[in-house]
């Protein structure tokens, strides 16, 4: 079985063809996803879609390209949502330095550390957008989540693979999407070789990032079974073993039964 530890099926891309996806995913080897908020609008309808399909759960938060306006009382209505029994995880929350349009970097990092604090506060696992900010995001959680005993999950893993290696010393788990797929996907694929299959996610971040051979077309939530076929040819194990490993790691980390 399959795990899709972070998608956004609530996504306008998908608007008008859900109900067919969901049928699809149904009569697939697709047993869960988590759909992920990253503000209080998607968080919302993530939430509602964890709350229609059977196969869906949700994520709730404020990514950091959406905390230019945000206030005290925004993130408290957005983080009430935790309440709501198939919410699972706190996410997609972070650094993301990489447009230059986002929010000032201090702003970034002042409500990141904000909804670590409340992860930790309201006893919720965290999943980590970090984009061109691979050492602040570092510093942030070894002084907000680690100590707390947060549980972290390293969305879309994009670092080396000594990051990838310290991060999962201090106890965090990495997930990999679509990228390791790709034929320049070097560094990606040393960072997977360097963690333990226990340690391993996997993921599409779809409508975004769709894999090889999907590359370039819309990605669905479906196509996470090329990145566990990849992860499978990395650490030489059979498919059913990825599958059933990397199902397993976020059945554990999402605090789900399998
Ligand atoms: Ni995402």
């Amino acid at each position: 079985m399959l795990f899709d530890s972070h998608c956004h099926f609530t996504d306008e891309g998908f608007d008008g063809i859900r109900p067919e996806l969901a049928e699809q995913i149904r009569s697939s080897e697709l047993a869960r996803i988590v759909d992920i908020g990253t503000d209080l609008k998607t968080s919302l309808k993530a939430v509602l879609a964890s709350e229609t399909y059977d196969f869906c759960w949700a994520a709730v938060g404020y990514h950091p390209a959406e905390v230019g306006s945000l206030t005290e009382e925004e993130l408290a209505k957005c983080l009430s949502l935790c309440s709501r029994k198939r919410v699972v995880a706190i996410g997609e929350i972070g650094l993301d330095y990489h447009w230059e349009d986002n929010p000032p970097r201090d702003v970034q990092q002042h409500w990141f550390r904000r909804q670590l604090q409340e992860a930790a506060r309201l006893g919720m696992p965290v999943c980590i957008h970090s984009r061109d900010a691979d050492q602040d995001t570092l510093d942030i959680l070894k002084e907000e989540a680690f100590p707390r005993k947060v549980p972290v999950l390293m969305h879309c893993f994009s670092g080396s693979p000594e990051l990838a290696r310290q991060y999962v010393k201090i106890g965090a788990k990495i997930s990999f999407a679509g990228p390791i797929t790709y034929k320049n996907a070097r560094r990606n694929v040393e960072a997977a070789d360097a963690v333990d299959l226990k340690d391993l996610l996997i993921e599409t971040d779809s409508p975004y990032l769709a894999p090889v051979p999907m590359r370039g077309k819309q990605n669905l939530p479906l196509y996470v079974r090329y990145v566990a076929e990849k992860i499978a040819e990395i650490k030489g194990v059979s498919l059913a073993e990825a599958e059933d490993a990397t199902y397993r790691n976020a059945c554990d980390f999402y605090r789900l039964p399998y």
